[in-house]
Formats: structure tokens, C-alpha cells, sequence
């Protein structure tokens, strides 16, 4: 009886262990040639999300395994981008969570109000095609004009890894959809009507905003920042990575700084005696002042 069981066990392991290689060598296949062909780091991303997004290329391309996708990128070059984009781009709107943006709107009230400050700088990372950066700024550009600081220079850069999708944002042409949280009256003074469906964000926004490519996990910072929205992005990402993208931002904000998460996303390991959750709800934290910054070696 002992044999048999010892023999069922071994039988089972085995063949679990054999339905694993296979789903492995082809998953990981994939992932190489995402990470030689299209330059992206997948090995840091969750590997659930990456099988999503593959899955994604597999149903519109009728593979039932990633073997049978994997054949199919091989031959067909040009679902290279296509998978690019699966991974990389998300739809977004403006002023996404109502909630989060009324804290922020508050945070940045006191930025303007304050004289102390003389100058803004804002970090909108993983900015998509820029509805989260020029959101801000159509926030701030209203609190300079009711708070007669017209002058004030502030400095909004939205950065992301995919460079189609920063391409877009410069363009800074949206659905209607995408505007349904703000209000008419902004609407009609922040946009151009271009069709039924289509609006441009104005230059006077504009202004306000650069974008640039940067990949979050493999590069340094931007320094200085005031607040640094990161939303909806590091959900992707693996614990370890998370924790320390953390650390990075802590050194890209000023002291007092806010760092802004998305709703889902919440801030963990070392960083988080760096920070004081200001409003925990809505992901909101702010850095503590503190002089050694050794932690960060
Ligand atoms: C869901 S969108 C979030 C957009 C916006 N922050 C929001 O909350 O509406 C996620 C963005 O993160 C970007 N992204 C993913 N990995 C990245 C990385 N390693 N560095 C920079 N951006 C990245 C994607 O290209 C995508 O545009």
C-alpha cells in the first residue's frame, strides 16, 4: 500500500511537474523575447500581469497555448507592437477617483497659498497620454488665479516608459469620455472642441507640461518635486520593485513632499518611516524630514 502511494505521488509530481516545464518554456520564451525585442524589463513585472496581457494577444490571434503564440510572434514581426501596446498602454480619464483629486486639489491649495513657495514642480509618473498631468494643471492654473499668484512658475513633467503613448499625450487630444469628471464650464475653457467626440487640451495648459520618456525601474528619480503622483502603475510591479521605487521617490520629493498613489496601491517595506500616510484612504503620504538619507544607498 505504502509502494502504491509512494508511486501515485511520484506519478502526479511528475506530471504536474512535466505540465509546468511546458507552460514554462514557452511563458518564459515569450517573456525573452519581450524583454531582447521590445526592451522592456518583464522579469520585474508580476508574472500574472504579464500572462494577462499575453493572454490578451493570444485570444485575438486564436492561440490556445503559448507555444501556438509564441510560434505565431516569431512569424508575424509585426505582432511585436501589438504586444507592446498590450503591455504598456491603458486608457485613462482626467481627474480619475473624484475623491483622490478633491485631497490634491486641497495639497496644492496650500502650494499656491503659501509664499514660501516660490516655484511648483510636480511629477506625474506612469503618466499614460497625459490626462493625469495636464489634469493638474488645469487644478493649479485655477488656484494662481484665484489666489493672485498668476506668476508662479510651475513645472508639471509626465514621464512613462512607452514612447507611442507620450507621443499622444503631447498631442493632447481626447474622447469626450475621458472629460466626463469635469465640469462644463472647464471644459469649454481648458479644451477646443475639435468634433462631436474629440477635444485638444489648450496651450495655455500645455505650457505647463513636458513630457519625456523614463523607465521607472531602471532609472534614476527626477529630483526637487513638490508632489509626485505615481497611480495606477506599480500595481504591476513585483513587491521587491515596489519597495524600492518607494525609496526613489522619497528621494525625488523635497522634504514635506506628497507622494500620491492610486486607490489600490499601497505603500510598504522601508519607506514607510519615510513617510507619513497623510490620507490614508486615498493614498496620500508625505516625507518626513529627515537628514540622513542613508537608506537610500
Ligand atoms: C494604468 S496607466 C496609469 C495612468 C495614470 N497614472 C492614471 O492613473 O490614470 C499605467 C502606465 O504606466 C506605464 N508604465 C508601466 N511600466 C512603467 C515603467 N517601468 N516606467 C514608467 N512607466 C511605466 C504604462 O506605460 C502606462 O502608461
Amino acid at each position: 500500500m505504502k509502494y502504491i502511494i509512494t508511486v501515485n505521488k511520484y506519478f502526479l509530481l511528475n506530471k504536474l511537474g512535466k505540465f509546468m516545464i511546458t507552460k514554462d518554456i514557452y511563458f518564459n520564451r515569450i517573456k525573452r523575447e519581450i524583454k531582447l525585442k521590445l526592451k522592456i524589463n518583464v522579469e520585474q513585472y508580476k508574472d500574472s500581469y504579464i500572462n494577462r496581457r499575453i493572454s490578451v494577444r493570444m485570444r485575438a490571434n486564436n492561440c490556445k497555448t503559448y507555444k501556438d503564440y509564441y510560434e505565431y510572434l516569431i512569424k508575424n514581426p509585426n505582432e511585436y507592437k501589438k504586444l507592446e501596446n498590450t503591455l504598456t498602454v491603458n486608457v485613462t480619464e482626467f481627474w480619475r477617483d473624484r475623491t483622490a483629486y478633491n485631497e490634491i486639489e486641497k495639497i496644492l491649495k496650500n502650494f499656491v497659498m503659501d509664499r514660501k513657495f516660490k516655484s511648483l514642480r510636480i511629477w506625474s509618473a506612469g503618466c499614460s497620454s497625459g490626462e493625469e498631468p495636464y489634469g493638474i494643471a488645469i487644478i493649479i492654473n485655477e488656484l494662481k488665479y484665484r489666489y493672485n499668484r498668476k506668476f508662479m512658475p510651475v513645472s508639471i513633467i509626465g514621464t512613462d516608459l512607452d514612447s507611442d503613448i507620450l507621443n499622444k499625450a503631447k498631442k493632447g487630444i481626447y474622447h469626450n469620455k475621458q472629460l466626463k469628471n469635469i465640469d462644463n464650464s472647464l471644459i469649454y475653457k481648458y479644451f477646443t472642441k475639435l468634433d462631436e467626440h474629440q477635444y485638444e487640451i489648450k496651450k495655455d495648459i500645455k505650457k505647463y507640461v513636458k513630457f519625456k520618456q523614463h523607465d521607472l525601474i531602471r532609472e534614476p528619480p527626477l529630483k526637487g518635486m513638490n508632489m509626485i503622483l505615481c497611480r495606477n502603475v506599480i500595481i504591476y510591479f513585483d513587491k521587491q520593485i515596489q519597495e524600492e521605487l518607494f525609496l526613489k521617490f522619497y528621494d525625488g520629493l523635497i522634504n514635506g513632499g506628497y507622494l500620491i498613489l492610486g486607490k489600490t496601491e499601497i505603500l510598504h517595506g522601508k519607506a514607510r518611516e519615510l513617510f507619513k500616510a497623510v490620507n490614508y484612504r486615498e493614498r496620500i503620504y508625505k516625507a518626513k524630514n529627515i537628514n540622513d538619507k542613508f537608506y537610500l544607498n
